[in-house]
């Protein structure tokens, strides 16, 4: 009925880098959408993720829709994004609070992620 996956990407910035998750895709079949899959799938996928102890996740995505698991826009916490994308669109979420501290960069994606881009 759904889906979800995550996936590593580089934050870079001049001299430094850190590792981060990236929540992408997530789809639910269009008969069972709007019954709490996608963000039961959302919640769940983040919390194992910060059981594993990632700390911070990035993504592109529907501006309405993702604020309310935490995600905030990423340019104003001092981030970009590798692909033109919306200011609005690209967000984060710190799974460890104080995780983006004194942290900014570049968010450069897996190459299998650009394909079709
Ligand atoms: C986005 C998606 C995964 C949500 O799954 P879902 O199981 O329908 O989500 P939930 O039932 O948990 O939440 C439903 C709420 O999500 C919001 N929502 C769903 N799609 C949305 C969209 N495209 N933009 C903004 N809000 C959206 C609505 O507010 C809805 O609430 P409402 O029924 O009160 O209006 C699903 O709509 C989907 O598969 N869409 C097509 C693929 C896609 O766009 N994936 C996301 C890529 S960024």
């Amino acid at each position: 009925m759904g889906h979800i996956a995550f996936g590593l990407v580089v934050i870079e910035s001049e001299g430094s880098s850190f590792e981060a998750i990236t929540l992408a895709p997530v789809a639910v079949l269009p008969a069972y959408q709007r019954r709490g899959i996608g963000g039961r799938l959302i919640r769940a996928g983040l919390e194992e993720c910060r059981k594993l102890g990632h700390e911070v996740v990035v993504l592109v995505g529907h501006p309405e829709y993702y604020p309310r698991f935490g995600f905030v826009q990423a340019v104003p916490k001092g981030m970009g994004c590798e692909f033109k994308v919306p200011d609005d669109a690209f967000m984060i979420l710190e799974l460890r609070e104080g995780a983006l501290e004194g942290k900014k960069g570049v968010v450069k994606f897996q190459p299998e992620f650009k394909e079709g881009v």
